[in-house]
C-alpha cells in the first residue's frame, strides 16, 4: 500500500468515524502537515519552558567556579608581597613582617615535634598534604608552607583537651570533624563497652552479632522510618540512599542545593573538588521558589531530592572554609533557622505532592542539632534519612534508614534487576557495640536535656563574647547554630584566614577548614567556653596589632585598593597565557637580566623616594626615546636632567653601592656619580671657552653640547660594553647593556605605586606627629 492510499484510508476512517465532510487527499496531506507541526511545537515548547525554568533555578556558582578553576593560574606571593597584599603602607608591612617571623619562630619552637613528625611524612602522606593544601588561600601557600608547616599529632584526650606530641594540652573545637558530638570520654568508654559487648565474636563478618536487631530498632525509632542499611562512612551512604532512589523510582536525576556537602562522592559534587561533567545530578538555589516550580514541573525526571540540613546556617555558600574569609560579604550565615523551617516544609509538601522522595543527609546534623536530628530540629520528616559521624559512638559508619517501597535492592516482578549495594564491613560487631552504646545513652530521656543546656551555653558564650569582641572594636564576630558555631568577619580583609594561626598559637585545635566551622562537644562546661573566648580575644587582639586589620583611618581607601589588587591579579591570572618556547640560551639571558634588576632593587632601591625618583626618571627616560629623533637637544637635555635625579637618588638615599654590581661591572655609585659630572662638564667648558658665562651663550651653545652628549653617551656605554667584553665576555657585555636600555620600562613597572605608598608613609608620619 503506498504512503497516498494509507492516508486516504485515514481519511475515510476518520470521515466515517467522525460523520464530517468527505476529506480529499490534498486536504489530508495539508492537516497530517499540521498535526506533525502542533506535535513539534509541543515537544520544542516544552523543552524550552523546561530549559526556562532550570536555568531560573540551577546554581550557577557550582558550574562557573568549575570553569574558572580551569583557567585560574597558579601563583604565589614572595615574602614581600604577602604582606602588601591589600596594599598596605610600609609601616604596616614592617609590623607584618615582623609578626610572621615571631609567629613562625613561636610555632617552630613550641611545636618543633610535631613539625618535625609532619615533615617526616608529608611526603608520603597524601591525605596530609591534601589537607594542608587548602588551608590557606593559594597565593599565600607558599610562604606560610615554608614558614609554618603546621602539623597536629595528638596522643592523648581529656574532656575538650587534646594533648599534642609537645607536651601541650589545647582546647578542641574542630569536633574531629564533627564526629565528636557527646565529648570524647563517652566515646572512649562507648567503645570500650561496645567491644566488652561483642568481643567474644570478634570481626566475623555475614552472621550477624544479635546487637544488630537492637540497633535496626532504635535507629528505625529515631528516624520514623522501616528500614536500616549500614555502610562504612557518609559518603557511601550517601551513595547508597541515592542509588536506592533511583533504582525504585526508575528516574534518574538527583536535586541538590548549591554549597551542600555530601561527602566525595563525584555523583553529587557539582562545583569544585571533581572534574566530571554532572549530567544526572541537578544542584538548584536554596531557599529559591524558582526551585520548587522547576521540582513540580519535572518530577517525572526526579528521582529524590538531596538535602544537608546544615545548609540552614549558610545557604547557598560552599563549605565554609578559610580560604573563602576572603570578605565578610561573603560569610554571611543564616540569622535564624526559622525560614529554613519553612523552606523544608515547603519542599516536603511538593516532594509528597509529585510522589518524589525527599531524603535529608543527616552525616553531619543527625545527632547534632537534637537526639532527633534535623528532622526533629526542624520538625519535617524525610523519606531516606542518611547518618554518620557520630552515629556509631566513636566508629566509623553509614547508615541508611528509610522507608520500605524505597529501601528494596531486587525487583520483585523482575529478579534479574538488583540494585548491587553492600559491603564486607556492614555491620561490623565493634562497630555495633560501640552503636549500640550510642543510640543507648541518646534515646535516654535526659539526654535530651544535656542537648539542650549544651545549646543554651553555646548561646550564652556566643552573646558575651560578641559582647566583649564589640566593646574591644575587633571586626568580627560569632555565630551559632546548636553547638556548630563559626567566625564571621565584619570587615573584609586578605588576611581574615590568619586569624585561624594567631588561634592555634594560644593553644586552640582547629579542623583544617580553620576558623570557617567549629564545633563545641557537649562536655564543654562553662570554664572551658570563659578559656575559648580568652583565646579568641587575645588571638584577636594580637592580630590586630601585628596591623593584618587596618582601619579606613589606618589605610584609607583600603578596601578599594584591596579589591583592585586582588580583581588585577585574577585577571593577571586568567588571561596568562602559555609561554612560547623560547629556546634555553635566550631564556638564560632573560633570567640572568632579571636577576640582576632584582639584585638592584633590593640592595639599592629599597628607599621609596629613591623609588619615585626612578619613577621619574624613567618616565622622563622613555620620553626621550621618542623625542631624540625629532629634538636631540631638548632630548638630551631632559634626559641629563632625569639621570641627575636618578644619580641623586642613589648617592645621598641609599648605600653607596652593592658589592655584586662592583664585582661584575666595575661600577659604584661613585663611578656613576663622576661620569654625570662629566656631563655637566661639558657646557662649562663651552662657556668658559666662550668667555662669557650667560644664559645666551648658554642657549647658544646647547645645540653643539647636546651633539657631544651624545656622543659621550655613545662612548660611555660602548666604552663599558668593550671593557665588560674584554674582561668577562660578550654576553655578560650583552646582558648589561640590554638591562640599561630596558631600566626605564621595568623601572616604571616596579615603581609605579611609590606615589600612592610616599603619600601614606608621609600621612602616617602625620598622624604619629599627631
Ligand atoms: C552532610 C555530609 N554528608 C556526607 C559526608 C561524608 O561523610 P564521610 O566523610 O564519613 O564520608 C559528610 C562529611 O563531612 C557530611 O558533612
Amino acid at each position: 500500500m503506498s504512503l497516498n492510499e494509507a492516508l486516504q484510508k485515514t481519511l475515510d476512517w476518520i470521515t466515517h468515524a467522525t460523520g464530517a465532510q468527505t476529506l480529499i487527499l490534498s486536504e489530508g496531506w495539508i492537516v497530517l502537515g499540521l498535526m506533525i507541526l502542533v506535535i513539534a511545537a509541543v515537544v520544542m515548547g516544552r523543552k524550552l519552558i523546561t530549559a526556562v525554568l532550570t536555568l531560573r533555578a540551577l546554581a550557577l556558582t557550582p558550574t562557573f567556579s568549575r570553569r574558572l578553576s580551569k583557567w585560574v593560574k597558579s601563583y604565589a606571593y614572595s615574602d614581600e608581597e604577602f604582606v602588601r597584599a591589600d596594599g598596605g603602607g610600609e609601616r604596616w608591612v614592617a609590623l607584618r613582617t615582623q609578626a610572621i617571623d615571631r609567629l613562625a619562630g613561636f610555632f617552630q619552637t613550641r611545636y618543633a615535634k610535631s613539625i618535625a613528625w609532619g615533615d617526616g611524612i608529608r611526603e608520603s602522606f597524601s591525605d596530609l598534604r591534601f589537607t594542608d593544601a587548602n588551608r590557606v588561600p593559594f597565593p599565600f601557600m607558599r610562604v606560610m608552607r615554608e614558614k609554618f608547616n603546621l602539623c597536629s599529632v595528638v596522643t592523648a584526650s581529656d574532656g575538650p583537651k587534646l594533648l599534642d606530641l609537645d607536651g601541650q594540652w589545647t582546647l578542641d573545637v574542630s569536633g574531629s570533624y564533627g564526629l565528636n558530638v557527646a565529648g570524647f570520654d563517652r566515646y572512649k568508654e562507648w567503645m570500650h563497652k561496645g567491644w566488652e559487648q561483642v568481643k567474644d565474636l570478634g570481626p566475623v563478618l555475614g552472621p550477624l552479632h544479635p546487637i544488630v536487631a537492637d540497633n535496626i530498632a532504635l535507629l528505625k525509632t529515631i528516624s520514623h522510618t522501616d528500614e536500616v542499611s549500614f555502610h562504612m562512612s557518609g559518603t557511601e551512604a550517601v551513595m547508597a540512599a541515592v542509588r536506592m532512589a533511583r533504582f525504585n523510582t526508575r528516574r534518574k536525576l538527583i536535586v541538590c542545593f548549591s554549597g551542600a556537602y555530601h561527602g566525595w562522592w563525584d555523583g553529587v559534587q557539582a562545583g569544585l573538588g571533581s572534574e566530571r561533567e554532572l549530567t544526572d545530578c541537578l544542584t538548584l538555589k536554596d531557599l529559591h521558589p524558582a526551585s520548587l516550580a522547576l521540582i513540580r514541573w519535572r518530577a517525572q525526571e526526579i528521582a529524590a531530592v538531596l538535602i544537608n540540613p546544615v545548609q540552614s546556617f549558610h545557604p547557598n555558600s560552599p563549605p565554609p572554609s578559610d580560604t573563602v574569609l576572603l570578605t565578610s560579604a561573603m560569610r554571611k550565615t543564616e540569622e535564624s533557622s526559622t525560614s529554613y523551617a519553612e523552606w523544608l516544609r515547603q519542599l516536603r509538601d511538593v516532594c509528597t505532592a509529585c510522589d518524589i522522595p525527599l531524603i535529608f543527609d543527616e552525616v553531619y546534623t543527625g545527632f547534632r542539632l537534637a537526639p532527633g536530628g534535623a528532622q526533629e530540629y526542624f520538625g519535617v520528616r524525610a523519606d531516606l534519612v542518611v547518618y554518620g559521624k557520630t552515629v556509631a559512638g566513636g566508629m566509623p559508619i553509614g547508615v541508611v534508614c528509610g522507608k520500605r517501597e524505597l529501601m528494596k535492592r531486587f525487583d520483585s516482578e523482575h529478579p534479574m534487576r538488583i540494585a548491587y549495594v553492600i559491603g564486607t564491613f556492614s555491620a561490623h560487631p565493634l562497630v555495633m557495640g560501640a552503636m549500640n552504646e550510642f543510640l543507648r545513652w541518646v534515646t535516654q530521656p535526659d539526654t535530651a536535656q544535656v542537648y539542650d543546656t549544651a545549646r543554651q551555653r553555646c548561646a550564652r558564650w556566643v552573646q558575651a563574647t560578641n559582647q566583649q569582641l564589640a566593646a574591644s572594636a575587633l571586626p568580627l564576630r560569632v555565630v551559632h547554630f546548636g553547638t556548630v558555631w563559626t567566625v564571621l568577619f565584619k570587615e573584609p580583609s586578605r588576611y581574615n584566614w590568619l586569624l585561624q594561626y594567631y588561634l592555634r598559637a594560644e593553644g586552640v585545635t582547629l579542623s583544617w577548614v580553620g576558623t570557617g566551622r567549629c564545633l563545641s562537644s557537649l562536655d564543654f562546661t562553662e570554664d572551658d567556653y570563659q578559656e575559648l573566648q580568652d583565646k579568641l580575644l587575645r588571638a584577636a587582639r594580637t592580630m590586630r596589632s601585628d596591623a593584618w586589620w587596618l582601619s579606613e583611618e589606618q589605610q584609607p581607601g583600603r578596601e578599594k585598593i584591596m579589591r583592585s589588587h586582588l580583581f588585577w591579579e585574577m585577571v593577571g591570572s586568567l588571561v596568562r597565557v602559555p609561554a612560547p618556547r623560547v629556546p634555553a640560551p635566550l631564556k638564560n639571558f632573560y633570567t640572568e637580566i632579571m636577576r640582576r634588576k632584582h639584585d638592584d632593587h633590593v640592595a639599592s632601591h629599597s628607599n621609596i623616594i629613591n623609588q619615585f625618583f626612578h619613577l621619574l626618571s624613567s618616565s622622563v627616560f622613555i620620553y626621550c626615546y621618542v623625542l631624540i629623533f625629532s629634538d636631540l637637544t631638548l632630548a638630551m637635555s631632559l634626559g641629563l636632567a632625569a639621570l641627575f635625579v636618578r644619580q641623586i637618588g642613589h648617592a645621598i638615599l641609599e648605600p653607596p653601592c652593592h658589592d655584586k654590581e662592583e664585582l661584575l661591572l666595575g661600577l659604584n655609585t661613585r663611578k656613576k656619580t663622576m661620569v654625570v659630572g662629566g656631563y655637566l662638564l661639558l657646557p662649562v667648558i663651552h662657556l668658559v671657552s666662550a668667555g662669557s658665562v650667560t644664559m645666551e651663550t648658554l642657549g647658544a651653545t646647547i645645540p653643539v653640547v647636546a651633539w657631544q652628549w651624545l656622543l659621550m653617551t655613545l662612548a660611555v656605554v660602548g666604552g663599558h660594553v668593550s671593557y665588560l667584553a674584554w674582561k668577562h665576555d660578550l654576553r655578560s657585555a650583552m646582558i648589561w647593556f640590554v638591562k640599561l636600555a630596558t631600566d626605564p620600562l621595568t623601572d616604571i613597572a616596579a615603581y609605579y605605586t611609590s606615589p600612592s605608598r610616599l603619600m601614606q608613609a608621609i600621612q602616617a608620619r602625620k598622624g604619629e606627629a599627631l
